[in-house]
Formats: C-alpha cells, sequence, structure tokens
C-alpha cells in the first residue's frame, strides 16, 4: 500500500521548490494534494505535472499571511476531497540581513510569513483534523532555527517555528494531532540561488558541510513523507535536521 493511502495533504507554498517536490511525493504515495501559493503560474503547473503523472492534485492561490485565504484552502479540502489529514506549513521567504540593516518593516514582513503564516495554517486546520481523530502537521523551520546566523529577522521566525511546533505538538497531543518541524541546511532551490550559481560560494558552502555535498528538494520531501504519514505515529514535538551534518560539529 502507498505510503499517505487515502490522507489528505495541503502544502503551502507548494508552487515551487520544496513545497512542489513534496506535493509530487505526496501524490505519488497516494495522498489528494491540495498546494497553496501566491505564484498562481507555477502552482497551476505544478498542479498540471502531478496529473499527467497520475497523481491527484489541486493548486488554490494562497497567501499564508491571510486568515481568509487558509479558511478557504481548508474549505477546499473539506469540500473537495471530504477531510483534512495532513498540513506542510512550507512557505518562506529569505532575507539575508543583519540586526542593524533590518527595516522594521522588514522585520514585520519575515515573521508574518514565515512565522504567523505558520500559526494561522496550524489554528485553521485543527478543528479539521479533529473531526477526523487526529491528524500530523509538520512545519519547516531551517538550521537557521536552531543556530545564530546573520539573518537576524530569518533566523528569529525559523526559531520561533520551532516552538510553535513544540506548543501544538504539546497541546494538541491528547487529541491525536502531531506537530514535527524540519529543519534543512542548504537546499537547491530559487530561494538560494545566487548561492547555486556561485561556484565560491558553493565550495566554501560544501567544505563545511561533513557529508561534502548539497540538497536537493527530494532530500527534504522524503523526511517530510515520514512525519506526514502514519509510520511516525509516536513522533511528535520533535526537530528533524537535514543539513548533511553541518549542525553537528
Ligand atoms: N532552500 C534552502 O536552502 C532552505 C533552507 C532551510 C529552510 N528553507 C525553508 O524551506 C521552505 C521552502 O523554501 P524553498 O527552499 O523551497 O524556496 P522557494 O523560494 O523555492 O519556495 C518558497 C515558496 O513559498 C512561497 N511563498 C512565499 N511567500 C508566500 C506567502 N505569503 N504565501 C504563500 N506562499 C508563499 C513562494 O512563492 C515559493 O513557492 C521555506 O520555508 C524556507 O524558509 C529553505
Amino acid at each position: 500500500m502507498a505510503r499517505l493511502e487515502g490522507k489528505v495533504a495541503l502544502i503551502s507554498g507548494g508552487a515551487r521548490g520544496q513545497g512542489a517536490a513534496e506535493a509530487k511525493l505526496f501524490a505519488l504515495e497516494g495522498a489528494k494534494v491540495i498546494l497553496g501559493d501566491i505564484l498562481d503560474e507555477e502552482g497551476k503547473s505544478t498542479e498540471a505535472e502531478i496529473k499527467a503523472a497520475g497523481g491527484d492534485a489541486k493548486y488554490i492561490h494562497l497567501d499564508v499571511t491571510s486568515e481568509q485565504d487558509w479558511d478557504k484552502a481548508v474549505k477546499e479540502a473539506t469540500s473537495g476531497y471530504g477531510k483534512l489529514d495532513i498540513l506542510v506549513n512550507n512557505a518562506g521567504i529569505l532575507l539575508r540581513k543583519g540586526i542593524e540593516e533590518t527595516s522594521a518593516e522588514e522585520w514585520d514582513r519575515i515573521q508574518d510569513v514565515n512565522s504567523k503564516g505558520v500559526f494561522l495554517g496550524t489554528r485553521a486546520v485543527i478543528p479539521e483534523m479533529r473531526k477526523v481523530g487526529g491528524g500530523s502537521i509538520v512545519n519547516i523551520s531551517s538550521v537557521a532555527g536552531l543556530i545564530g546566523s546573520t539573518s537576524a529577522a530569518y533566523g528569529a521566525s525559523k526559531g520561533a517555528v520551532r516552538l510553535l511546533t513544540k506548543s501544538t505538538a504539546v497541546q494538541y497531543g491528547p487529541e491525536k494531532i502531531r506537530c514535527n518541524s524540519v529543519h534543512p541546511g542548504l537546499i537547491d532551490t530559487d530561494m538560494v540561488h545566487d548561492i547555486f550559481s556561485n561556484e565560491e560560494r558553493m565550495s566554501n558552502r560544501i567544505a563545511i558541510t561533513p557529508l561534502g555535498t548539497f540538497a536537493e528538494p527530494k532530500d527534504v520531501a522524503f523526511a517530510v513523507l515520514f512525519l506526514a504519514s502514519d509510520e511516525s505515529r509516536f513522533v511528535t514535538g520533535s526537530e528533524l535536521v537535514i543539513d548533511g551534518g553541518t549542525t553537528a560539529k
């Protein structure tokens, strides 16, 4: 049996990058997938790719900072597929600036998308997961949510996601709603295209990575698949680091 057979999953930021890789893998493993994003064209083409491969997917416009958009996304899942079992809070934006270079507006924008977006998504899906007797929420944080970095607002937003994950796990464990965070290191997506397109920066990053390589979106997607599936039924409040060993040092 496929690993997500019979499950309905909502993935934010699913148009491209890691979110799209998760959507494709989830569909291959039998899930019905709703992918939400603000990049409508890319989202629709990811939906089409999944369908062409025989999967079941639907793209919807979802700005994770909008309560109304979250309500619509949850309704789309329940009216179209009858229920909601899985949420991947994957949408995120990066700001590579230190404390003195960051404006108050930039700070707010990063917290709004990366941290408040996760809160709004979590709050929106809990009632539906309660109705089906449980569920799995996977929050995409970062290694920047575990250790200090020069990206002040981004690190703070991802640290918030790490602890919101544990609060969700503690509060909703008795209702069998699990919640775990995932902490990727450098992954080859548009978000960090500038690093991957610069040979010197790439070789510096590889040099500090014990596994001596970089990761692709599917390396994160396989971990998210495990946490989303019932295989991880006793795992909640945990943090799964996918960084080639960088933060082990
Ligand atoms: N790429 C990396 O090296 C890396 C490392 C650690 C963590 N992450 C995290 O992984 C997640 C996925 O990022 P990615 O690497 O695939 O980058 P990406 O830029 O390709 O994907 C991010 C997606 O989020 C969407 N998004 C941005 N703002 C949104 C909003 N307001 N509402 C809905 N969607 C929105 C984007 O449109 C995009 O599709 C992010 O949370 C990111 O912070 C990335």
